[in-house]
């Protein structure tokens, strides 16, 4: 619990590929290959990926992360779509404009915290595309409800904490008010996406119109549905956009090489104008060093845990239904036989053209977006908001943590930091090169 990547690396370098371990109660499969990777996803059906469940989930419908086969598969569709590149070109546009005024509004300071700073961006960035960028809610309510559901799940995995979790605890009011408060807006948002004159750019417009449109074979049954998908898309996704920008103070810091190669390809890029979303394919080296972070410092830890349905057989091992398979990302990929200069952070294996050539790992070796058929339908626009702020933030400063040492995180799965973390803003301008 307190170290779980160096208990997954020691049961990898005992073990090999594959190892059993027991909790009380449950038994458990880790798997760190590409091979054994590949095979799980082929097997999908007999190992779905779980999500805890709490009384406090503020979505109760099953949400496409939690559904299975023709369902999923038809669901995955429409909301794919949302994110493919027709539609990626406007949310691009947006973004780039939310990300100049975020930036805009960073000062040269001491101890500024770049974990609030990337999560009232990644918020407002999420929640806007998802719902229209009219419709704010302060990050304070996401925290509020995120916290809620992981000390829910938390207590309900307590012994009698399934009693204590009843009953109703302050943290669990404020989630409630919290709810009200995001969901006065998502009903606002489904309502007006029906309204022909409303131009529809949101992700909760093109679902509405989309299901309605007859082309996807897939219905809502009433808002709730959408609502609960639009909220799903939003609390799976906006912590992950933190965890890699955050790290970035760390590991451009740590590589000075790398840093003015970024700030080089900003200046050249950006020169003195705002950020537009059409930047994005010019912002290579950006994009190298976003592939990088997400290798390095994987924002999922884990896929989520998948219980074996029913008796299956993974890596030629035979799994008795019930075990759950862990896919521990960070082992993956760090691998030496994988990865050559498997330790270093070098963005540049993410590009074609240079020396080092594309990252030449196998095929599953690389997967913080998880793999088809369950890969992160939101890669495209995590991928454009952090490259963005990589380059406007270059582009104006440099950013060095107060402490040193790398922060972890404080679970296996969920990927969020405990407390701010203190940077160093300075104007480039100032910097000696
Ligand atoms: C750096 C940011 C992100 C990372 C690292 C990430 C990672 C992941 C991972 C690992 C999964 C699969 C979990 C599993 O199967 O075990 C996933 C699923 C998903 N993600 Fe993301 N995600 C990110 C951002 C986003 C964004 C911004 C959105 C949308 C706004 C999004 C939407 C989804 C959806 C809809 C799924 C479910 C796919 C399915 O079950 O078919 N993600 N993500």
């Amino acid at each position: 619990m307190t170290d779980p990547t160096g208990f997954f690396e020691k049961l990898h370098r005992e073990y090999g590929d594959i190892a059993a371990y027991e909790v009380p109660g449950t038994r458990y499969c880790a798997i760190f290959s590409s091979e054994l990777l590949g095979e799980l996803m082929e097997k999908d059906s007999a190992f779905p990926p779980s999500y805890p469940r709490s009384r406090y989930d503020v979505v109760k419908s099953p949400g496409l992360a939690r559904m299975r086969g023709d369902d999923h598969h038809r669901l995955g569709e429409i909301i794919a779509s949302a994110f493919a590149p027709d539609r990626m070109r406007v949310h691009a546009d947006i973004l780039a404009e939310q990300v100049e005024e975020h930036c805009g509004r960073l000062q040269a300071e001491e101890g500024v915290d770049i974990r609030y700073f990337s999560e009232c961006l990644a918020w407002e960035a999420t929640f806007g595309a998802v719902f229209g960028r009219d419709m704010r809610a302060a990050p304070e309510v996401a925290r509020t409800l995120a916290s809620a559901v992981k000390l829910g799940y938390l207590l309900s995995a307590l012994p009698g904490g399934a009693r204590l979790a009843r009953l109703p605890l302050p943290y669990m009011l404020r989630a409630l008010r919290a709810s009200k408060e995001l969901d006065e807006l998502a009903y606002r948002a489904i309502e007006r996406a029906r309204d022909p004159e409303h131009p529809g750019h949101d992700v909760v417009s093109h679902l509405v119109r989309a299901a309605a449109s007859g082309r996807f074979n897939w219905r809502f049954e009433n808002d709730t549905r959408v609502r609960d998908e639009g909220f799903s898309l939003v609390f799976i996704s906006y912590e992950t956009q933190i965890i890699p920008l955050v790290y970035s103070a760390y590991y451009l810091t740590r590589n000075p090489a790398v840093r003015e190669r970024l700030e080089r390809e900003a200046d050249e890029v950006l020169g003195d104008r705002p950020l537009e979303g059409a930047d994005f394919p010019k912002l290579r080296y950006a994009q190298a060093v976003f592939n990088e972070l997400i290798r390095v410092q994987s924002p999922a830890q884990t896929l989520v845990p998948r219980p074996a349905v029913e008796d299956s057989v993974l890596g030629g091992y035979f799994i008795p239904r019930g075990t759950v398979i862990q896919t521990p990302l960070p082992v993956l990929h760090l691998r030496a036989d994988y990865w050559e200069r498997a330790g270093e952070f070098l963005p540049e294996r993410w590009l074609r053209d240079s020396p080092e050539g594309a990252s030449g790992c196998p095929v599953h070796a690389f997967a913080p977006f998880s793999r088809a058929p369950r890969a992160c339908l939101g890669a495209p626009f995590a991928t454009a908001l952090v490259v963005f702020t990589l380059a406007a933030l270059a582009r104006r400063f440099r950013i060095e943590p107060v402490a040193q040492e790398i922060p972890r995180r404080m679970s296996a799965d969920v990927a969020f930091f405990d407390g701010p973390i203190r940077v160093t803003v300075r104007e480039r301008a100032t910097t000696p090169a």
